[in-house]
């Protein structure tokens, strides 16, 4: 079936793409609010965007009641996010984030979460999160109404020590973190731990 977008009702091409494009690593965001209240939302149209230097992007929809998400307005207006990795145990309290707060009530607080000064930047880092990058802005696109695309800059990468295997070659013990995933629909997931291995081709290089 081809789906013809400018004649889609409104909200069926965010369904087919999301039912698709499977699964979506999670960025878990923490941004600064205008009072200073932690803002901390997770976040599935995330993703690696460069390596050298390290680059991610983030695209933020409209909120529901109109206007831009609280996300998207901290980082419109500070240029500053870290994004943090979901593990297993940590889904609830990543779901429980997702439900909108005024922005003066901080998310992080309200899920039990804790919060970890960085480094270069004003927001604080997750805790409980087994990897944390501290970003800056690079870009800001608007993409629809109300809806952003934000490039980041990676300052900082953490990794909880227990992951970290050979820190100057960059190896991570990754099934050990048991990160997660979105899936379809509003409440699928799933875990990294199914996996196949294929070498590359002679001459293919390592990126
Ligand atoms: C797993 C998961 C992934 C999500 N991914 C996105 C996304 O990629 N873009 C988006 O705009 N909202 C996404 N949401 C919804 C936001 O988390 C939600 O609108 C949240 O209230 C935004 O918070 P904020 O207003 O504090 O920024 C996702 C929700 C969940 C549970």
């Amino acid at each position: 079936m081809n789906f013809d977008v400018a004649d889609l009702p409104p909200g069926l091409a965010y369904k087919l793409l999301t039912a698709t494009i499977v699964p979506r690593p999670i960025g878990w965001v923490s941004t600064i609010g205008p009072g200073g209240a932690v803002n901390l939302a997770p976040f599935s149209f995330f993703n690696a965007m460069g390596g050298a230097p390290p680059v991610v992007a983030l695209g933020l929809m409209r909120a529901p009641a109109g206007g831009r998400k609280d996300t998207a307005r901290n980082i419109a207006d500070q240029g500053e996010f870290v994004v943090n990795l979901v593990s297993e145990d940590l889904l609830p309290q990543m779901s429980m984030t997702s439900a909108p707060l005024p922005p003066e009530e901080s998310e992080l607080e309200a899920a039990g979460l804790t919060a970890l000064a960085s480094v270069h930047i004003a927001p604080p880092r997750l805790a409980e999160s087994p990897v944390s990058f501290e970003c800056r802005t690079l870009h800001c696109l608007e993409t629809g109404p109300d809806q952003i695309l934000v490039v980041g800059s990676v300052l900082a990468i953490h990794v909880a020590d227990r992951f970290v295997l050979d820190a100057e070659r960059g190896h991570i013990d990754t099934p050990a973190l048991g990160l997660v995933a979105r899936m379809h629909g509003a409440g699928w997931y799933a875990r990294s731990s199914d996996l196949v291995q294929l070498d590359r081709p002679a001459g293919g290089g390592r990126l």
